[in-house]
């Protein structure tokens, strides 16, 4: 069967195309760290904030972005964002810790760390760090830090449970719904070292409907527990809020269409050994879509959050909006993928060539597959191919599937068959662009005693 490549093109930042234009410095920073590097550049970041802010300020609605830290491990990020103003969100106490030592200011900073022993709560607590809680253990222990310290602790109460169609929305994280107004309406009497300020969520998923459903269903909340005396500071949305990481929704499709194609064999194969990326293959039949993050979206970050906002509720009768200002109650959110769009590249070095048991091209990377992994079955954005030298003979392109350094079958850095422009030289780099977000550090690993990569920052 004749090879029918099917390209996602990437989107690309201006900085981006600057460093793959004229990439002497890449290689020059390759040699100085190693393979692979990280490479960041905070304009974007600050374009992407500036974005939120325009649409809520647009509606009035009094805000703070709290930057999801999680979403990647540089401490230059959270100083830049801090200093527009805007806080951080942490999840561990490194995370914390780091903030506080930077000279974050604790009002711009807020824990919800999923797991939080005693030592993490006696750091935010003195350091007067906001603390989402989510379960009645962490209630316990909060009171008990802040009693010991003669002091207060200052509480947001994460909820969850939200009902979206006459459907409860499966969830392990936060306080039911159903038992919330109970537990906050006594936290003053069973807690007394705590101060309840907000309530919180953070979806799993991107549905603006169930964003837009637990805004509506917290708000329920506020408003009685309002009615029994108590008042909410802010209201908290987390994060999962969708970026669109390639130029064309026909190539997003085709690529989808061309998978199925290949995994029921009437096409070449688009992925490793015919990878079905979570796609079910029974007899002739599929079943189920990739389990992979939608790369191609036409609504995402401001538009998203403009289309949440604008909503009108049905329950309330006014746009989601006036939700918040009505009550002059402050949004916040929780943004961390959203935020690192264009943010940063993964640059690998090539090792080698060579074909395997059945003749693919297989081109080795200096890295390895913890250091651009996600949940998503793969990252389905095409890489861009940096050679080293101006090819003199004009060269034919060339499919590959990049490799590895971990000893495993399945050590592939992408498991989809990409083309390259040339055929590649030992030393020539690959870039890997929009990685900020999660695919560079979330999962990154030490096996095989392999450096993590190093982070750098351009200019
Ligand atoms: C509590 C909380 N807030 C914010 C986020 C950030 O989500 P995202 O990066 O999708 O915006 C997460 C991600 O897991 C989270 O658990």
């Amino acid at each position: 069967m004749k090879e029918i490549f099917l390209p996602l093109t990437p989107i690309l930042h201006n900085w981006v195309k600057n460093i793959t234009t004229h990439p002497a410095p890449l290689f020059q920073q390759i040699e100085q760290y190693g393979s692979p590097i990280n490479i960041h550049h905070l304009e974007p970041l600050k374009e992407n904030i500036a974005a939120y802010q325009k649409v809520l300020t647009k509606y009035q609605v009094a805000h703070q972005i709290f930057f999801a830290r999680k979403a990647n491990k540089c401490l230059e990020i959270p100083q830049a964002v801090a200093r527009m103003g805007q806080g951080v969100d942490t999840a561990s106490y490194r995370e914390l810790q780091q903030c506080i030592a930077a000279g974050i200011d604790s009002r711009q900073l807020v824990l919800t760390a999923a797991v939080k022993n005693k030592k993490l709560f006696q750091l935010a607590q003195a350091h007067q760090v906001t603390v989402v809680l989510d379960n009645n253990d962490e209630l316990q222990l909060a009171q008990e830090v802040a009693e010991e310290s003669g002091s207060t602790i200052e509480v947001n109460i994460r909820l969850g449970g939200f009902s979206v169609e006459g459907r409860k929305l499966p969830t392990r994280f936060g306080f039911d719904l159903s038992s919330a107004f109970e537990t906050i309406l006594a936290l003053s009497n069973n807690y007394p070292n705590l101060q309840y300020t907000g309530v919180h969520f953070h979806l799993n998923g991107y549905s603006v409907g169930e964003r837009v459903a637990a805004i509506e269903q917290s708000v329920q909340l506020i408003d009685k527990l309002a009615k029994h005396g108590v008042h909410t500071h802010s209201l908290d949305i987390g994060g999962g809020i969708l970026i669109n990481y390639l130029q064309s929704e026909k190539e997003w499709l085709a690529f989808h269409e061309g998978l199925r194609a290949a995994i029921l064999g009437t096409r070449t194969e688009l992925t490793y050994q015919n990878d079905t990326l979570g796609i079910v293959k029974i007899a002739d039949r599929l079943f189920g879509e990739a389990t992979v993050y939608p790369y191609y979206n036409r609504t995402h970050k401001e538009i998203v959050l403009e289309q949440i906002l604008t909503t009108k509720s049905s329950i309330f009768n006014v746009p989601i909006h006036q939700l918040f200002t009505e009550r002059k109650l402050e949004f916040r959110m929780e943004p961390g993928r959203s935020l690192l769009d264009q943010v940063g590249c993964t640059v690998a070095k090539v090792a080698f060539r060579k074909k395997d048991s059945h003749g693919r091209l297989l081109v080795g990377l200096e890295m390895n597959r913890t250091q651009l992994r996600s949940s998503s079955a793969d990252f389905l954005v095409d890489p861009i191919h940096l050679p080293q030298r101006d090819s003199k003979e004009k060269n034919e392109a060339c499919y590959a599937y990049l490799v590895g350094s971990y000893c495993l079958e399945q050590e592939l850095i992408l498991k989809r068959k990409i083309q390259l422009n040339s055929y590649p030289e030992i030393g020539d780099l690959i870039l890997f662009p929009n990685t900020a977000g999660y695919m560079m550090h979330f999962y990154e690993s030490e096996a095989h005693l392999f450096e993590l990569a190093k982070n750098v920052f351009w200019p």
